[in-house]
Formats: structure tokens, sequence, C-alpha cells
């Protein structure tokens, strides 16, 4: 049998950034080129920059293994991201037609979308296009988020490097709130993301260890946040120590399903997929615990802070991000579409893991909570069993490129303005 040309492939980011999904991008192009084929293109702000014509050639952009190296070690999404909801096929068939017409044009086999639960979505339809339409490009989603809430992967490509960063600063925080002595005691509260999931959260626990009781407290979305247990666990708390910090998600939620954040603040910001932003969580906590207990308090958002940390990256993270990219490339080209790559534990101890391709179907728009029995019987910490899950992740180092002090990313001039 003649083997079929192969040309060029698109590859794109979606949804919020991490420390570890340029790596992915530079697994997917790494095994693009090894592979054969001709162009690597990518979608400037994934799909809704490409329906504008926004993409480039990435071979003009990464030239060396140099460049693959510092695309690694470079956080945020290079390509620029979005937050995009693609409309259902039948309610618009003209965008379809529009980004096939676009993919038509640029000779595209493979289609690699590197996102979490929205942007599988966008892999979804795609893929459900191109069946009923009789195309033959491959769509492959690629798994990303700090949030760590897709279904069917034992953790996505961002969390670990998230755990290692939320683990390490709640650790110095802890240290920090030793220092000065308060006459009246003093309470830190610790906000950080995760809508409704509280993998980033647990993992704060990580803090604790011989040298650090870790925090005092942990509040998943995953229960609802009762404040008069709250400020009950507070006061107690405050009796026997002088400095309290207690870790938030952004996400909790009062048992009539109230965000937290909304009770204290008016930002009304929603995005395309319903989301309302979420912010002032642990501002809004401060204020009630100083009223309550008349002591001074500190909220920390931990904010986009947590997610573009690649000084403290996880090895572990950013290597299996780099593998997830090159597996998606290679799932593409052997032909699956309507695909995720997924990771699958085999051991904790020592850590083993391998990759397998899932159908995107039964992984889009679903979220992956932290179990009941993870987290303590009052809802206030999480358990050895989190700890165990969460280790291995975050382990070993990638030292950044310094220059004159500072990490080097990758940057092309020019390359920003499309952004
Ligand atoms: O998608 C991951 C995430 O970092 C969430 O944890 C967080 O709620 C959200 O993004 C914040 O999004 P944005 O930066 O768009 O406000």
């Amino acid at each position: 049998m003649v083997q079929k040309k192969k040309r060029n492939v698109i590859v794109g980011q979606s949804g919020g950034p991490t420390a570890a999904i340029n790596s992915s991008l530079a697994g997917v192009y790494r095994t693009a080129i090894d592979r054969g084929y001709q162009k690597v293109y990518g979608m400037i702000h994934g799909v809704q920059g490409l329906m504008e014509g926004r993409y480039v050639d990435l071979s003009d952009h990464i030239q060396s293994g140099l460049d693959i190296e510092l695309l690694k070690r470079t956080p945020s999404a290079y390509l620029g991201s979005c937050r995009y909801k693609l409309p259902e096929i039948f309610e618009s068939k003209e965008i379809y037609e529009k980004i096939f017409e676009i993919l038509v044009k640029l000779e595209i086999d493979c289609f690699i979308y590197i996102g979490g639960n929205d942007s599988m979505d966008t892999i979804k339809k795609l893929s459900d296009y191109a069946i009923i339409t009789g195309s033959d490009i491959r769509f492959v989603g690629c798994p990303k988020t700090i949030d760590n809430d897709l279904a069917l992967t034992d953790h996505t490509p961002g969390y670990g490097s998230a755990a290692k960063y939320i683990g390490t600063s709640v650790k110095e925080i802890i240290r920090d709130s030793w220092s000065l002595e308060t006459t009246s005691g003093q309470v830190i509260i610790v906000e950080v993301m995760g809508r409704n999931a509280g993998w980033l959260t647990g993992a704060t626990a990580l803090a604790k260890g011989e040298d650090c009781d870790g925090p005092d407290a942990i509040y998943l979305p995953e229960l609802p946040f009762d404040m008069d247990a709250f400020i009950k666990k507070i006061k107690s708390l405050l009796k026997n120590k002088a400095s309290v910090v207690v870790a938030v998600s952004e996400g909790i939620r009062t048992k009539d399903g109230k965000y937290v954040s909304e009770l204290g603040n008016s930002i009304e910001y929603v995005d395309a997929f319903g989301h309302k932003q979420l912010t002032g969580t642990a501002r809004y906590l401060c204020e009630v615990v100083s009223q309550e207990c008349g002591c001074k308090t500190r909220a920390i958002e931990l904010s986009t802070l947590q997610r573009a940390a690649s000084h403290c990256a996880s090895r572990v993270d950013i290597l299996e991000a780099y593998e997830v990219g090159g597996a998606a490339m290679k799932a593409a080209d052997e032909g699956d579409s309507g695909k995720m790559v997924v990771i699958e534990r085999l051991s904790d101890d020592p850590y083993q893991a391998g990759t397998e391709v899932k159908d995107v179907h039964k992984i889009a728009n679903d979220e992956r909570t932290v179990p009941r029995d993870w987290i303590n019987k009052d809802g206030t910490y999480v358990t050895n069993e989190f700890i165990t899950y969460v280790r291995p992740l975050i382990q070993g180092d990638v030292g950044p490129i310094m220059v004159d002090g500072i990490p080097r990313h990758l940057y092309r001039p020019g390359f920003q303005d499309l952004l």
C-alpha cells in the first residue's frame, strides 16, 4: 500500500494556562517533526484566533534544541489561550465550515488541542463534525489544567507544578507567621484556585513535614462551607496558637450554593462558559474573622502566581507534560480522532505511570472532584490518601535557565504582537 504523504499539523492551547502547558506544546512539536510532518502551525489564542485567521508556523519560532528546552520552562500559554465555547453543530454550521475551510487551506492532517474539560468539548465537537462531513482530519486532546479535574485521567499536567508551588508557598507563609508576636493573635487566610475541585487547596497540606505543622485547617469546595463552624474553629485554634494559617478554595460555597467570594464583593464578570470570576474569598473571610475574633488578619490570594511559577516546577510534571504532548501527536498520527490522552498510574512508590487514549465524549464537560473519603470527617483537612496521591507528582526540579539573575523564557520579537 502506498503511504499517504504526511502534510501539516496544527496545535492550540486553551483554557487557564499552567507552568507545564508549553512543555506539552514542545512535545507535540518535536513528535510532529520526528514523525515526518512538514509544518506545525500554532493557533494564536486557540480556536478563537484560528477562526480569525491567526496562526503561526512554529518552526519560525522554535529554531533549536535550546528553544525546545526554553519552551518547556516557559510558563503561561506561549501561543495565547482562549475561553471560547463552540456552539452545537446544529446551531451554527457556518462556524464549523469556516474552521474546516481554514484547516483544508493549511493542509492539516492532525489537530491537537491542549486544554481542560471545556477545551475537550472543542475536540469532541470538531471530531463529530469531521465524521458528519467525511473529513479525515484527526482531532486529539492533550490534557492540561492546574485544577486536576479532568475525568478518566489519574491527574493532569500542570497540577503537579501548581501543587508544588502551593505547598512551598504555604510553608513559607507559615514560617513568616512565626516571626512577629501579636498579643491578640493573627489569622492568615490563603485563597487557592480550583472552582469546584479541591485538588489545589488540598495540596497546601504538602507544607506539613518534620519542620512545619502545615496549615491549621483546609476548606475544599467539595463540601458546603459553614460560617459558624468556621469561626468556632478559628476561635478554638487561637486559644492555643499565636498564628493560625488556614487555606480556602476560591470556590467554597455556603449551604444554599452561594460562593463565599460573592458575599464580599460585587465583581460580576462571567466568562464564555458561564463561569463567574472568583476572587476575594480570603479577603471576605478575614473581615468576618477580624470582627468576630478581634485579631490581626491577612488575606493572601495566590491567584495567577500558582499557575505561572515555572521557577518552582515539578520535574515529574514537566516531563509528563512533554510526553503527553508527544502521545497526543502520536495518537493522531496513527489515526485516532475524538480522543484525549490520559495518564494511568501504575504505582505510587516508586512512582510509575504511562499514557493511553480515551474517548473524549466521556471526558468533555465532566469534572472530577476530590473523593469524600480523602477529606476528613469534619471537612477541615485532607487525609493521608490525598497526600500519597499528590506527593509523587511534585518530585524533582527543572531548573530555570537564568539570565541576569532572572529565569529566561522563550520569546520572539514580533510574535507577541500577534497575541
Ligand atoms: O482553568 C483553571 C483556572 O486557573 C481555575 O482554577 C480558575 O478558577 C480559573 O482558571 C481562573 O480563570 P481566569 O484566569 O480566566 O480568571
